[in-house]
Order: C-alpha cells, then sequence, then structure tokens
C-alpha cells in the first residue's frame, strides 16, 4: 500500500532493501510533529531589468507605501496601453540563480568544510515556487507537476519542467485571465515606491519582466537548502529587521462577500500564500481585495506567522505540518533516487493529483538542467 512504500522510504536501514519508486502524496500519512525548520537567513539578492537582465545588486528593489484608508485603485488601468509583459513561453530554468551562485560562491555559508572545497556545501538547490508547489501538493486537486533533478559535486539541482496540461493552459488562456493576470502586478505598482523616500508611480509603466530576488539558505530537517525567490517590496523603515525580515509579500484576491467565499479563500487561497511566504521568511503579506471590475475595496494585512491561527475554525482544513513534512519526505525521496553525481543525468519526477510521485531517468535529454557555462565555470 501507499503506507507502506512510505515506512519504507522513511526506515533507517533501507540500504538493504529495494529502493522505493514511489512517494505517497496522502495527506494523513504528514500528520506528524512540525519538522525542524531553521529561519531562513538571506544570503544575497539580485535583480532582473526590463529586459530580464541578471544584476548582482538591489536596483530592483522596490519600497512599500502604506496605502490611505479608502484607496481608489483600478487595477483595469494601463493594461491596454502602460503593459510590457514578460514572454512565459521562454524558460529560463535556474539560470538566473546560477548566474548568482557563480558570482557568489563565497557568500553561501559552508560548515564543516574547507574554504577550497568544489562542493556548495547544500544539498539542493531550487526556486522557492518549485518548493510552493511541493508544499502545498498534500491538498491539491487541480494541478500536477513536473520536477527535474541533477545532482553535482554533491548539491542536487531542482528545476521545474512544464507540463502538457500547463502548457496547454497557458497557451489558451481567454482574454479576462490575460488581464487579471496583469491586476496582480498593477497592485504592486500602486502599493510600491522605487525609492526609500518616494511614492508609487501609477502612470508609469508596469513591466512584468522586472524582478528582484532574495536568496536564501536555511535547513528542513537534515536537507540544506539554498533557494531563490522573487520579493515584492521591504518597508521603509531603516531599523526593521534584516532581510527576509523586512520584506512585504503583496496579494490580490476576489473581495469576500459570502460564508462560502470567505471559507474557500482560507482553505485554498490562504494556503498557496502561507507556503510561498513561510518558506523564505517574509513575515507579512498585504492583500488588496478587488472587486469583479478590478477595483480594490479593501487592503488587509496577514502575519504570516498566524495564518495558521486564522484557519483553524475551518472544517477539514490544511495543516502546515502536513506541507512541510511532505516536502522533507519529497527531499528524501529525491535523495534516495538521484544517487549518480552527473549533470547529464536528470530524474524527471511527476505528480499528479490523486496519485504518488513517481520518476524515470533521462540522460542527454531537453530535461537537461545544469548549462555547460555553469559546468565549466565550477570547475574552473
Ligand atoms: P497576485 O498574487 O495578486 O495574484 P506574486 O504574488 O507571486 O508576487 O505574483 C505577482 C502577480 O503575478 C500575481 O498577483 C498574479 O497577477 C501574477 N501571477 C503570479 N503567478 C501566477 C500564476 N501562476 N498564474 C497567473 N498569474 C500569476
Ligand atoms: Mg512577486
Ligand atoms: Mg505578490
Amino acid at each position: 500500500s501507499d503506507y507502506n512504500t512510505n515506512k519504507r522510504h522513511r526506515s533507517s536501514d533501507e540500504s538493504q532493501q529495494r529502493l522505493p519508486e514511489t512517494l505517497s502524496a496522502h495527506r494523513q500519512l504528514y500528520e506528524r510533529n512540525f519538522p525542524l525548520y531553521k529561519q531562513p537567513v538571506e544570503v544575497g539578492f539580485f535583480s532582473l531589468d526590463s529586459r530580464r537582465s541578471f544584476f548582482n545588486d538591489q536596483r530592483q528593489l522596490r519600497y512599500y507605501v502604506q496605502p490611505r484608508k479608502s484607496p481608489d485603485f483600478n487595477l483595469r488601468d494601463g493594461y491596454t496601453s502602460r503593459f510590457v509583459k514578460r514572454d512565459d513561453s521562454v524558460k529560463e530554468k535556474l539560470d538566473h540563480l546560477l548566474q548568482w551562485i557563480l558570482a557568489n560562491r563565497d557568500k553561501i555559508q559552508t560548515r564543516d568544510q574547507t574554504p577550497s572545497s568544489s562542493a556548495l556545501g547544500v544539498d539542493f538547490v531550487t526556486w522557492r515556487g518549485h518548493l510552493t508547489k511541493v508544499l502545498t501538493t498534500p491538498y491539491e486537486t487541480q494541478e500536477g507537476w513536473m520536477l527535474a533533478a541533477s545532482k553535482f559535486r554533491g548539491t542536487i539541482y531542482i528545476s521545474e519542467v512544464e507540463t502538457d496540461a500547463a502548457r496547454e493552459n497557458r497557451e489558451t488562456r481567454s482574454e479576462r485571465q490575460e488581464e487579471m493576470m496583469y491586476w496582480g502586478y498593477k497592485f504592486e505598482q500602486y502599493m510600491c515606491a522605487d525609492n526609500v523616500d518616494g511614492t508609487p508611480d501609477p502612470g508609469g509603466v508596469v513591466n512584468t519582466n522586472e524582478a528582484f530576488c532574495t536568496v536564501v539558505q536555511t535547513r528542513l530537517a537534515d536537507h540544506k537548502l539554498l533557494f531563490s525567490g522573487e520579493v515584492d517590496c521591504r518597508v521603509k523603515d531603516p531599523d526593521a529587521p534584516p532581510a527576509p525580515g523586512c520584506y512585504v509579500e503583496l496579494k490580490t484576491s476576489a473581495e469576500i462577500c459570502t460564508p462560502k467565499q470567505q471559507s474557500n479563500f482560507h482553505r485554498y487561497k490562504l494556503l498557496k500564500w502561507w507556503a510561498q511566504s513561510f518558506l523564505p521568511g517574509v513575515p507579512q503579506i498585504v492583500a488588496g481585495f478587488r472587486d469583479h471590475d478590478g477595483i480594490v475595496v479593501s487592503v488587509e494585512t496577514f502575519q504570516t506567522s498566524k495564518i495558521s491561527q486564522l484557519i483553524k475554525n475551518e472544517y477539514n482544513c490544511w495543516k502546515p505540518t502536513v506541507c512541510m513534512n511532505f516536502c522533507s519526505d519529497f527531499l528524501s525521496f529525491i535523495k534516495s533516487v538521484v544517487k549518480e553525481d552527473d549533470p547529464r543525468l536528470v530524474y524527471l519526477f511527476r505528480w499528479d493529483p490523486h496519485r504518488d510521485v513517481t520518476y524515470t531517468v533521462h540522460r542527454d535529454s531537453p530535461f537537461t538542467i545544469l548549462p555547460d557555462w555553469y559546468i565549466k565555470d565550477m570547475k574552473s
């Protein structure tokens, strides 16, 4: 059964046994004590400009500006006239994060390692967004995922591969869906200033190529992680806690008018919001609730650490411990499968709703994660 597969996978003398071929995502299997999750530490950051070029600095970091009591944000404004959309058919894989690693190898904190060691000293390198998908897997019923993994010098790199279903969705989005994807970025423009002493400029262009990304190190159970995620803005106060404690995540959501909508917001949206911000240690989420026409009707702040209390009255609701234990076990599963240290080998992990996680192995395939420029530079 799934339970036995999972149990065998966690047993201590598994080297004597057959490797587990699958991993169950049944939430009941992960209801145990919250695993160790160390406070994430920012080890660096980088910026992507309006042309998606990499800069090893914080030029794209923006500052949170508290809105007036009743803001008059129209999220539809500028969609047809002042919007430059990132080309999401271009698959960047881990490239920008790898660029950051090459430029900052000395900044990655490695304990129990000689300074001259060639290894990075972390078990996994990935994007925060990929881990968010792993965290929410035990509760996901709509969308599956594929995650490619390769081991190079002792570190496993994990990069998402777009599923056929996700590609189909991306290529057949309705005009309404396309416009609503803009609304989240427009909200950011209303809420952020480019400079610490500045004010938002709602008349400017929204360019979704631009990004500021934090790079954090942490540990989940016995997994040493290095990952990066986009950060929307930081608070202006120079005496605020150091990053990531000063960062603010911005979100939009449909206004809540009925108990059913309130319940759905708790059950589905807050799960995703919590997972995304908890992982990198972003302490607050500022949400703009908007009506059907894209007018923001209220702005509310959520403390990431209080979200789990907020949802506790919801019947049969999601639990942070299930998310984190599943992630920890999935990373253990990857470690047990990805044994060969060879960046030309890709282990492709796949999960579909109501199924177990499975994997296939590929050599020199289009799924390859690590580019030659990275491998060459790491060896020099
Ligand atoms: P909302 O979060 O307000 O929906 P993020 O919140 O992660 O900073 O992302 C900023 C915006 O990008 C989102 O705003 C949304 O508009 C868009 N976006 C991000 N991920 C998306 C996805 N998977 N599908 C559609 N839009 C997405
Ligand atoms: Mg963002
Ligand atoms: Mg956001």
